[in-house]
């Protein structure tokens, strides 16, 4: 059993009979969360750039739950020197790593990556995640690029895309982006927490189911959508 949930913004839980693995767990202070940082379960936290709607909760949850986090070597150092998060695997772009839950690559993303106390957090990111044998991408914050269709070559089972426009790419590129990833089903993420960012995700869908082969899901947060 895989199950993927939105829990608001742009983090996102993924679960296997016996993994939790969470990304950007932004959760205090986010008017979307559907979980608060005291009770969401993780065995791992992926993180993807070092902005603090991504960092979030990271070193309190890793604290409480002694998950590995998993993200650009300058930020697992940040997190080491700062907020003493020790179990953590620093990488970089192009970099693949086997986990006790499957495979993870660490892919490009466009964007910047400042963590909160202004501290240069490298290059921000995407992942590809191979687990009980599904191809999942998640591509974070970033604009549309065309290196997108080589994610995607592969085949995926599902991709994670934001659509909030603004600080990412919008639903009109996130279309192109989904014909470039051909992804089997395709999520919105990065939308909807503030009104800069609030979008129409019924007309997403919409536009996807007409233009490209993807099914749409637009799960409410908290939300678990099997995969
Ligand atoms: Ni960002
Ligand atoms: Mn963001």
């Amino acid at each position: 059993m895989l199950t993927l949930t939105w829990l608001g913004h742009a983090c996102w839980l993924l679960r296997t009979d016996r993994h939790s693995i969470l990304l950007d767990p932004f959760l205090t202070g986010n008017p979307a969360a559907a979980l608060s940082a005291d009770e969401v379960p993780a065995d791992f936290i992926l993180v993807s750039h070092g902005h603090g709607d991504h960092v979030g909760d990271t070193a309190q949850i890793a604290h409480r739950t002694g998950a590995q986090v998993i993200a650009m070597y300058e930020i697992t150092q940040w997190l080491e020197k700062h907020h003493r998060v020790s179990n953590a695997i620093g990488m970089n772009l192009g970099g693949a790593v086997d986990l006790p839950f499957g495979r993870l690559k660490m892919t490009l993303a466009h964007h910047s990556s400042t963590l909160p106390d202004g501290s240069p957090g490298g290059n921000p990111c995407g992942f590809l995640l191979q687990i009980e044998g599904r191809r999942i991408y998640f591509a974070c914050d970033t604009a549309l690029f065309g290196d997108m269709q080589w994610i995607g070559r592969g085949g995926l089972d599902a991709a994670v895309l934001p659509i909030g426009d603004l600080f990412t790419m919008g639903p009109e590129d996130s279309l192109e982006a989904i014909k470039l990833l051909r992804p089997r089903k395709v999520f919105p993420s990065h939308y909807d927490t503030w009104p800069p960012i609030a979008q129409d995700a019924h007309a997403w869908a919409a536009n996807v189911r007409r233009e490209t082969d993807a099914e749409p899901l637009t799960p409410k947060p908290g939300e678990a959508v099997p995969l």
